[in-house]
């Protein structure tokens, strides 16, 4: 089928070369030219695994780029939207990107189109995007207006697209529905898995997956109350981790032993400095707004966006109670991006907790394996940014981990030590096992578990290695 995308974004290029994947004929509208220059010319402008790949399979052949909206209208079966929505000052979704682009789909439908927003919206935008596309010249005959929400992880969006829990439509009208069986056809009837040249299945992956069909408002909000449920089950996890911290109780045993309720499950569990990112700080302002806008206060949403504020201020007094005074400390800091695999620095807790730390007077050296360039632009010279893990903690106070990429978990202890000034790591995303910290001669400080230090309490005469963790 002949598809357009417009905006390519984490989403809209994710979306657009996992479509092209699918054998569908893709056109990439955007009308940012440097982006499109950079796409056309062959760069890959997110960190994401396996975009490389598909854009290099597809570029010029299926996946196309363009700043000509029209004719990608005209040329397409389906039109997604995947323009940003951020949030407003009120925590409303700003829609104006959504509209104009509606406004520039009407004036070129010059027969049945199906209209699908991809980005994440309130209820009630399928409604408005089908009155503005009337309002600028469509005829109600010649075009739907779907909801497809994405349920991509930056990090894992590849296989996230294709090896999806659900695909969800949310269609009105049986004719729209079948444009969007059609385009996900290859996943839901399982033919893409049989091809040799797939993108790999990852470990938990159900083929294939389930199709839901519903109406579009109930997509819109399936979107919404999805994303909200993850940020509550983080936030729950993390004000659980503060009681254990109070009682000296072990957050990872706790969540062990709910995990695995069947009804509760393991995932989404991991208490840490709090959620981030592009949706989730955003999608719950907005879900809030929304409803509230009919008449619903739901203010079990503003208690789980309060825990995840004080998480990061719970995590600047652990910071100060294990240096006493910050003005003049160095700190290495691990990780900047807004979790592990991405290179996006929007709404990520490294960046606000490291500002917060470069007001106390502290100096900072991070190291991030694929977000140097943004945080570049959003922390200015401010910080140093060196090249390793073990640069970052050369000759610091402490050593900060910020974010939960893979290779933090994996790192080579006794050269850590060495490097660092006073062996402290104070570990914001519970890394490593305690015990084997203070093997390893380290105070470590970590998130819902109780602080382990080989000093204090450690019997004379015992050597680092041999030391058992002692409690404080
Ligand atoms: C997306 C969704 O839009 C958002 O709702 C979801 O919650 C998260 O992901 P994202 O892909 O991250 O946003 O947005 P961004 O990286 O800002 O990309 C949007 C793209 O749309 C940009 O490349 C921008 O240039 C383009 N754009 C924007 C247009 O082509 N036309 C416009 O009118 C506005
Ligand atoms: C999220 C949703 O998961 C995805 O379905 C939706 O389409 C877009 O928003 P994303 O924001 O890319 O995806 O990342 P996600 O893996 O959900 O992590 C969000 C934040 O929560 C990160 O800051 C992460 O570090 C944090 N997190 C996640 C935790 O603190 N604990 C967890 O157990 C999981």
């Amino acid at each position: 089928m002949q598809i357009a995308v417009v905006g390519s974004g984490y989403v809209g290029l994710v979306a657009g070369a996992c479509l092209a994947d699918l054998g569908h004929d893709v056109i990439v509208v955007d009308n940012d030219q440097e982006k499109l220059a950079a796409l056309q010319g062959g760069e890959v402008p997110i960190h994401e695994n396996f975009l490389p790949e598909l854009l290099a399979r597809h570029r010029g052949v299926r996946l196309r780029f363009s700043d000509d909206l029209d004719n990608a209208v005209r040329a397409s079966s389906a039109i997604f939207i995947a323009v940003g929505t951020p949030p407003t000052e009120q925590g409303e979704a700003d829609l104006s990107y959504v509209e104009s682009v509606a406004r520039g789909i009407a004036g070129a439908i010059n027969s049945y189109k199906v209209v699908v927003e991809k980005s994440t919206v309130p209820v009630y935008t399928c409604d408005w995007v089908r009155r503005i596309i009337l309002r600028n010249g469509g005829h109600a005959e010649h075009f739907d207006v779907a909801s497809n929400p994405e349920f991509l992880r930056e990090g894992t969006a590849v296989t996230d697209f294709l090896y999806p829990d659900r695909v969800v439509i949310g269609a009105d009208s049986p004719r729209c529905a079948a444009v969007l069986r059609e385009i996900y056809a290859p996943l839901t009837d399982g033919t893409y898995y049989l091809r040799p040249e797939a993108i790999p299945r990852p470990d938990r992956a159900q083929l294939p997956p389930p199709l839901i069909v519903t109406g579009a408002k109930s997509a819109e909000l399936i979107k919404h109350a999805s994303n909200a449920f993850l940020a509550m089950k983080i936030s729950f996890i993390n004000a659980v981790a503060s009681i254990c911290e109070s009682v000296g109780a072990d957050v990872q045993q706790v969540c062990r032993g709910i995990g695995t309720d069947s009804r509760i499950g393991p995932r989404f569990l991991n208490p840490g400095i709090g959620y981030g990112g592009s949706c989730f700080p955003k999608d719950l302002m907005a879900f809030r707004a929304v409803a509230r806008e009919y008449g619903y206060d739901f203010r079990l949403l503003d208690e789980v966006i309060r825990i995840n504020e004080d998480q990061r201020q719970r995590f600047i007094r652990k910071v100060r109670s294990a240096l006493w005074t910050l003005r003049g400390k160095r700190l290495g800091v691990l990780g900047l991006a807004f979790k592990g695999g991405t290179d996006d620095i929007r709404e990520s807790p490294a960046i606000v907790l490291i500002q917060s730390l470069l007001q106390e007077g502290c100096q900072i050296c991070a190291y991030d394996p694929a977000a140097h360039l943004r945080a570049r632009e959003a922390l200015g010279g401010a910080v140093m940014l060196v090249e390793n893990a073990y640069d970052a903690a050369r000759g610091a106070d402490a050593l900060l981990i910020l974010t939960e990429w893979e290779e933090f978990s994996s790192l080579d202890l006794k050269r850590l030590r060495a490097a660092l000034r006073y062996p402290i790591v104070i570990d914001g995303r519970n890394l490593y096992d305690p015990e084997l910290m203070a093997g390893h001669g380290f105070t470590y400080y970590s998130v819902g578990r109780p602080l382990v230090s080989p000093e204090p309490l450690a019997p004379a005469g015992v050597a680092p290695s041999e030391r058992k963790s002692s409690l404080s």
